[in-house]
Protein backbone atom coordinates (compact mmCIF):
# COMPACT_ATOMS: atom_id res chain seq x y z
CA UNK A 1 0.00 0.00 0.00
CA UNK A 2 1.33 3.39 -1.26
CA UNK A 3 1.62 5.84 1.58
CA UNK A 4 -0.52 8.61 0.86
CA UNK A 5 1.09 11.90 0.40
CA UNK A 6 -1.22 13.85 3.08
CA UNK A 7 -0.07 11.47 5.55
CA UNK A 8 3.80 11.48 4.75
CA UNK A 9 3.45 15.51 4.80
CA UNK A 10 1.61 15.06 8.42
CA UNK A 11 4.69 12.40 9.66
CA UNK A 12 7.82 14.32 7.93
CA UNK A 13 5.82 17.60 10.60
CA UNK A 14 5.58 15.31 13.51
CA UNK A 15 9.38 13.68 13.18
CA UNK A 16 10.56 17.93 13.17
CA UNK A 17 8.81 18.41 15.71
CA UNK A 18 10.42 15.83 17.69
CA UNK A 19 13.56 16.78 16.45
CA UNK A 20 13.22 20.46 18.10
CA UNK A 21 12.71 18.54 21.32
CA UNK A 22 16.30 16.49 20.93
CA UNK A 23 18.71 18.77 23.56
CA UNK A 24 21.82 17.40 21.60
CA UNK A 25 23.30 15.09 18.59
CA UNK A 26 22.71 11.64 21.07
CA UNK A 27 18.86 12.45 21.27
CA UNK A 28 18.94 14.01 17.59
CA UNK A 29 20.02 11.31 15.55
CA UNK A 30 17.01 8.30 16.08
CA UNK A 31 14.72 11.09 14.80
CA UNK A 32 16.81 11.71 12.10
CA UNK A 33 16.65 7.82 11.59
CA UNK A 34 13.07 8.21 11.36
CA UNK A 35 12.99 10.24 8.10
CA UNK A 36 15.79 9.34 6.88
CA UNK A 37 17.20 6.14 7.49
CA UNK A 38 16.78 2.71 5.67
CA UNK A 39 13.84 1.82 7.18
CA UNK A 40 12.98 5.75 7.67
CA UNK A 41 9.74 7.39 6.53
CA UNK A 42 10.96 8.07 3.17
CA UNK A 43 12.29 4.77 2.42
CA UNK A 44 8.93 4.19 2.82
CA UNK A 45 7.29 6.43 1.45
CA UNK A 46 9.68 5.33 -1.87
CA UNK A 47 9.21 1.30 -2.07
CA UNK A 48 5.27 2.16 -2.31
CA UNK A 49 5.81 3.58 -5.79
CA UNK A 50 5.16 0.53 -7.31
CA UNK A 51 2.04 0.21 -6.36
CA UNK A 52 0.94 3.60 -7.66
CA UNK A 53 -0.74 3.76 -10.72
CA UNK A 54 1.74 4.64 -13.69
CA UNK A 55 0.27 7.89 -14.50
CA UNK A 56 0.60 9.36 -10.88
CA UNK A 57 4.00 7.70 -9.93
CA UNK A 58 5.83 11.17 -11.40
CA UNK A 59 4.15 13.52 -9.37
CA UNK A 60 3.92 11.34 -6.53
CA UNK A 61 7.86 10.94 -6.63
CA UNK A 62 8.18 13.96 -7.25
CA UNK A 63 6.56 15.20 -3.89
CA UNK A 64 8.44 12.67 -1.83
CA UNK A 65 11.75 14.12 -2.91
CA UNK A 66 11.09 17.76 -1.88
CA UNK A 67 9.88 16.42 1.38
CA UNK A 68 13.25 14.51 1.28
CA UNK A 69 15.38 17.55 0.55
CA UNK A 70 13.62 19.25 3.25
CA UNK A 71 14.13 16.79 5.83
CA UNK A 72 17.57 16.80 4.69
CA UNK A 73 18.02 20.33 4.89
CA UNK A 74 16.07 21.04 8.38
CA UNK A 75 18.22 18.06 10.10
CA UNK A 76 21.54 19.50 8.76
CA UNK A 77 19.97 23.25 10.35
CA UNK A 78 19.22 21.29 13.33
CA UNK A 79 22.53 19.24 13.95
CA UNK A 80 24.66 22.19 13.33
CA UNK A 81 22.18 24.68 16.25
CA UNK A 82 23.15 21.95 18.83
CA UNK A 83 26.69 21.59 17.87
CA UNK A 84 27.33 25.25 18.42
CA UNK A 85 25.18 24.97 21.38
CA UNK A 86 27.46 22.25 23.13
CA UNK A 87 30.87 23.95 22.16
CA UNK A 88 29.36 26.95 23.78
CA UNK A 89 28.71 24.82 27.29
CA UNK A 90 31.91 23.76 27.02
CA UNK A 91 33.88 26.86 26.66
CA UNK A 92 35.20 27.85 30.17
CA UNK A 93 33.11 30.15 32.86
CA UNK A 94 34.45 31.96 36.03
CA UNK A 95 31.83 31.67 38.11
CA UNK A 96 33.66 33.12 40.64
CA UNK A 97 34.18 36.12 38.98
CA UNK A 98 32.91 39.40 40.80
CA UNK A 99 29.71 41.05 38.88
CA UNK A 100 29.42 44.57 37.33
CA UNK A 101 29.17 46.38 40.85
CA UNK A 102 25.93 48.81 40.94
CA UNK A 103 26.29 51.80 43.22
CA UNK A 104 23.43 52.87 44.84
CA UNK A 105 22.16 56.41 44.81
CA UNK A 106 22.61 58.58 48.22
CA UNK A 107 22.33 61.97 49.51
CA UNK A 108 24.57 64.29 49.46
CA UNK A 109 26.01 65.31 52.74
CA UNK A 110 24.77 69.11 52.32
CA UNK A 111 21.16 67.54 50.92
CA UNK A 112 21.27 65.46 54.09
CA UNK A 113 22.16 67.73 56.91
CA UNK A 114 19.30 70.12 55.38
CA UNK A 115 17.21 67.50 55.43
CA UNK A 116 17.92 66.66 59.38
CA UNK A 117 17.33 69.93 60.46
CA UNK A 118 14.24 70.29 58.27
CA UNK A 119 12.66 67.32 59.92
CA UNK A 120 13.36 68.32 63.53
CA UNK A 121 11.50 71.21 62.85
CA UNK A 122 8.83 69.54 61.12
CA UNK A 123 8.79 66.91 64.16
CA UNK A 124 7.78 70.18 66.48
CA UNK A 125 4.33 71.12 64.00
CA UNK A 126 6.73 73.87 61.40
CA UNK A 127 5.28 73.81 58.11
CA UNK A 128 7.64 73.61 55.14
CA UNK A 129 7.89 76.65 52.91
CA UNK A 130 10.22 77.33 49.76
CA UNK A 131 10.84 80.72 48.24
CA UNK A 132 12.24 81.45 44.55
CA UNK A 133 15.89 81.81 44.34
CA UNK A 134 15.30 85.09 42.27
CA UNK A 135 14.07 87.47 44.56
CA UNK A 136 12.67 90.94 44.06
CA UNK A 137 15.19 92.76 46.44
CA UNK A 138 12.36 94.28 48.33
CA UNK A 139 11.88 90.91 49.81
CA UNK A 140 15.64 90.46 50.33
CA UNK A 141 16.40 93.41 51.61
CA UNK A 142 13.84 96.43 52.21
CA UNK A 143 10.23 94.39 53.93
CA UNK A 144 13.69 92.86 56.30
CA UNK A 145 14.30 96.15 57.52
CA UNK A 146 17.76 96.33 55.30
CA UNK A 147 16.86 99.37 53.20
CA UNK A 148 18.76 100.89 50.12
CA UNK A 149 22.20 102.23 51.36
CA UNK A 150 21.96 100.24 54.86
CA UNK A 151 25.58 98.71 55.94
CA UNK A 152 24.31 95.52 55.94
CA UNK A 153 23.70 95.33 52.34
CA UNK A 154 27.60 95.41 52.17
CA UNK A 155 27.67 92.05 54.06
CA UNK A 156 26.05 90.26 51.68
CA UNK A 157 27.27 90.83 48.05
CA UNK A 158 24.82 90.52 46.05
CA UNK A 159 24.03 89.11 42.80
CA UNK A 160 22.34 91.49 40.49
CA UNK A 161 19.86 90.95 37.77
CA UNK A 162 17.95 93.37 35.59
CA UNK A 163 14.18 94.92 36.91
CA UNK A 164 14.74 94.98 40.35
CA UNK A 165 15.72 90.91 40.72
CA UNK A 166 18.50 89.11 42.14
CA UNK A 167 19.96 86.31 43.26
CA UNK A 168 18.73 85.41 47.05
CA UNK A 169 21.70 86.16 49.38
CA UNK A 170 19.78 84.51 51.95
CA UNK A 171 16.48 82.12 52.94
CA UNK A 172 14.99 85.46 55.20
CA UNK A 173 12.83 86.66 52.40
CA UNK A 174 10.63 83.46 52.62
CA UNK A 175 9.47 84.76 55.83
CA UNK A 176 8.25 87.83 54.83
CA UNK A 177 6.58 86.04 51.23
CA UNK A 178 5.08 83.36 54.74
CA UNK A 179 3.50 86.34 56.22
CA UNK A 180 2.08 88.33 53.83
CA UNK A 181 0.28 85.36 52.55
CA UNK A 182 -1.50 84.44 55.76
CA UNK A 183 -5.17 85.08 55.19
CA UNK A 184 -6.83 84.75 58.70
CA UNK A 185 -5.64 87.52 60.18
CA UNK A 186 -7.66 87.62 63.26
CA UNK A 187 -5.61 84.53 64.73
CA UNK A 188 -2.44 84.69 63.54
CA UNK A 189 -0.02 81.57 64.18
CA UNK A 190 3.38 80.87 61.56
CA UNK A 191 5.72 78.28 62.39
CA UNK A 192 7.72 77.62 59.33
CA UNK A 193 10.75 75.99 57.91
CA UNK A 194 12.24 77.09 54.55
CA UNK A 195 15.56 75.20 53.13
CA UNK A 196 16.87 76.69 50.24
CA UNK A 197 20.06 77.49 48.08
CA UNK A 198 21.33 81.33 48.13
CA UNK A 199 24.31 83.63 46.33
CA UNK A 200 26.59 86.01 47.45
CA UNK A 201 28.94 87.28 45.37
CA UNK A 202 32.02 85.66 47.76
CA UNK A 203 35.39 84.67 46.43
CA UNK A 204 35.69 81.10 46.56
CA UNK A 205 37.99 80.00 49.53
CA UNK A 206 37.69 76.76 52.24
CA UNK A 207 34.55 78.51 54.05
CA UNK A 208 33.18 80.48 51.02
CA UNK A 209 31.80 79.51 47.91
CA UNK A 210 29.02 81.58 46.12
CA UNK A 211 26.14 78.98 45.84
CA UNK A 212 25.24 77.40 49.51
CA UNK A 213 22.19 76.58 51.60
CA UNK A 214 20.35 77.70 54.66
CA UNK A 215 17.86 76.87 56.59
CA UNK A 216 15.30 79.74 57.63
CA UNK A 217 12.94 79.34 60.88
CA UNK A 218 10.28 81.33 62.02
CA UNK A 219 7.38 81.40 64.54
CA UNK A 220 4.81 84.17 64.95
CA UNK A 221 1.85 83.94 67.58
CA UNK A 222 0.52 86.24 70.16
CA UNK A 223 2.59 85.92 73.44
CA UNK A 224 5.72 84.13 71.64
CA UNK A 225 8.40 85.15 73.84
CA UNK A 226 12.43 84.92 73.65
CA UNK A 227 12.09 81.81 75.75
CA UNK A 228 10.34 80.05 73.33
CA UNK A 229 12.88 80.19 71.07
CA UNK A 230 15.44 79.32 73.29
CA UNK A 231 13.80 76.50 74.29
CA UNK A 232 13.22 75.48 70.02
CA UNK A 233 16.23 75.76 69.06
CA UNK A 234 17.79 73.83 72.48
CA UNK A 235 15.44 70.71 71.38
CA UNK A 236 16.63 71.49 67.52
CA UNK A 237 20.34 71.44 69.04
CA UNK A 238 19.95 68.47 71.20
CA UNK A 239 18.63 66.60 68.24
CA UNK A 240 20.75 67.60 65.71
CA UNK A 241 24.38 67.54 67.84
CA UNK A 242 23.02 65.02 70.35
CA UNK A 243 21.35 64.82 73.27
CA UNK A 244 23.94 66.17 75.40
CA UNK A 245 24.70 69.51 73.69
CA UNK A 246 23.71 72.51 75.67
CA UNK A 247 23.36 75.94 73.73
CA UNK A 248 24.29 79.73 74.63
CA UNK A 249 23.10 82.78 73.35
CA UNK A 250 24.99 85.99 72.74
CA UNK A 251 24.07 89.05 70.98
CA UNK A 252 24.73 89.88 67.71
CA UNK A 253 23.07 91.98 65.23
CA UNK A 254 20.90 91.52 62.15
CA UNK A 255 18.61 94.45 60.68
CA UNK A 256 15.46 92.08 60.92
CA UNK A 257 15.45 91.26 64.56
CA UNK A 258 15.21 92.91 67.48
CA UNK A 259 17.15 91.90 70.18
CA UNK A 260 19.32 89.50 67.65
CA UNK A 261 21.36 86.96 69.01
CA UNK A 262 24.25 84.52 68.11
CA UNK A 263 23.38 80.63 68.77
CA UNK A 264 26.48 78.40 70.04
CA UNK A 265 26.69 74.68 70.64
CA UNK A 266 28.60 72.92 73.16
CA UNK A 267 30.81 70.77 70.56
CA UNK A 268 29.85 67.83 69.76
CA UNK A 269 33.40 66.50 69.13
CA UNK A 270 34.74 67.25 73.04
CA UNK A 271 31.31 68.06 74.47
CA UNK A 272 32.72 71.25 75.35
CA UNK A 273 36.13 70.31 77.19
CA UNK A 274 38.18 72.35 73.93
CA UNK A 275 39.44 70.44 71.26
CA UNK A 276 40.81 71.44 67.79
CA UNK A 277 37.47 71.37 66.22
CA UNK A 278 36.18 73.70 68.57
CA UNK A 279 40.13 75.62 68.75
CA UNK A 280 39.96 74.83 72.46
CA UNK A 281 36.88 77.21 73.12
CA UNK A 282 34.39 74.30 74.23
CA UNK A 283 31.56 76.31 71.55
CA UNK A 284 30.69 76.16 67.58
CA UNK A 285 28.48 79.13 66.87
CA UNK A 286 26.15 77.63 64.78
CA UNK A 287 23.08 79.77 63.85
CA UNK A 288 21.95 83.57 63.71
CA UNK A 289 18.26 84.45 65.34
CA UNK A 290 16.31 87.02 67.58
CA UNK A 291 12.51 88.35 68.29
CA UNK A 292 11.20 89.30 64.68
CA UNK A 293 11.79 93.52 64.47
CA UNK A 294 8.39 94.99 64.68
CA UNK A 295 8.94 97.05 61.39
CA UNK A 296 9.33 93.52 60.07
CA UNK A 297 5.90 93.15 60.86
CA UNK A 298 4.53 96.22 60.23
CA UNK A 299 5.44 95.73 56.73
CA UNK A 300 3.32 92.61 56.17
CA UNK A 301 0.62 94.04 58.22
CA UNK A 302 0.92 92.35 61.45
CA UNK A 303 0.83 94.37 64.44
CA UNK A 304 3.63 94.57 66.45
CA UNK A 305 1.60 95.05 70.02
CA UNK A 306 -0.58 92.30 69.57
CA UNK A 307 2.00 89.42 67.81
CA UNK A 308 5.63 88.94 68.50
CA UNK A 309 7.93 86.25 66.93
CA UNK A 310 11.42 84.52 66.54
CA UNK A 311 13.55 83.77 63.50
CA UNK A 312 16.79 82.09 62.87
CA UNK A 313 19.01 81.51 59.90
CA UNK A 314 22.01 78.43 59.93
CA UNK A 315 24.34 78.21 57.11
CA UNK A 316 24.22 74.28 56.24
CA UNK A 317 27.91 74.12 54.49
CA UNK A 318 28.90 75.43 57.47
CA UNK A 319 27.48 72.71 59.80
CA UNK A 320 27.82 70.21 57.65
CA UNK A 321 31.61 70.81 57.33
CA UNK A 322 32.37 70.63 61.03
CA UNK A 323 30.15 67.87 61.80
CA UNK A 324 31.31 65.60 58.82
CA UNK A 325 34.94 67.65 59.11
CA UNK A 326 34.79 68.44 55.72
CA UNK A 327 38.18 70.81 55.35
CA UNK A 328 37.22 72.66 52.11
CA UNK A 329 33.61 74.09 51.15
CA UNK A 330 34.73 73.86 47.74
CA UNK A 331 34.66 70.39 48.02
CA UNK A 332 30.93 69.85 48.40
CA UNK A 333 30.34 70.88 44.73
CA UNK A 334 33.24 69.22 43.19
CA UNK A 335 31.05 66.04 42.51
CA UNK A 336 34.06 63.88 43.72
CA UNK A 337 32.92 60.42 44.24
CA UNK A 338 35.30 59.65 46.81
CA UNK A 339 33.32 62.45 49.26
CA UNK A 340 29.99 61.45 48.08
CA UNK A 341 30.25 58.17 48.71
CA UNK A 342 31.23 58.14 52.56
CA UNK A 343 27.35 59.76 53.08
CA UNK A 344 23.86 58.13 53.08
N1 LIG B 1 19.73 85.87 57.18
C1 LIG B 1 20.87 85.87 58.08
C2 LIG B 1 22.16 85.62 57.28
O1 LIG B 1 22.07 85.16 56.16
C3 LIG B 1 20.74 84.78 59.12
C4 LIG B 1 19.64 85.09 60.08
C5 LIG B 1 19.94 85.77 61.25
C6 LIG B 1 18.36 84.71 59.83
C7 LIG B 1 18.96 86.06 62.18
C8 LIG B 1 17.36 85.00 60.75
C9 LIG B 1 17.67 85.70 61.92
O2 LIG B 1 16.09 84.66 60.54
O3 LIG B 1 16.69 85.95 62.81
O4 LIG B 1 23.20 85.87 57.76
Amino acid sequence: MPLPLSELAAQAEAIRIEAQKALNADALAPVKAKALGVKGLIREALSGIKDIPADERKDYGGRVNAIKNELEEFFAKREAELAKQAGAADSFFDHTLPGTRVHAGRLHPVASASRRMVDIFVSMGFDVFAGPEIEYERYNFDQLNIPAYHPARDDMDTYFLPGGLILRTHTSPVQVRTMERIKRREQIIVQMISPGRVFRRDRPDATHTPAFHQVEGLQVGEGVTMANMRWVLSEFARQFFGPETRVRLRPDYFPFVEPGAELAVTCPFCKGAGCRVCKQSGWIEVLGCGMVHPQVLRNVDIDPERYSGWAFGVGVERIAQILYQVPDARMFSENDYRLLRQFR
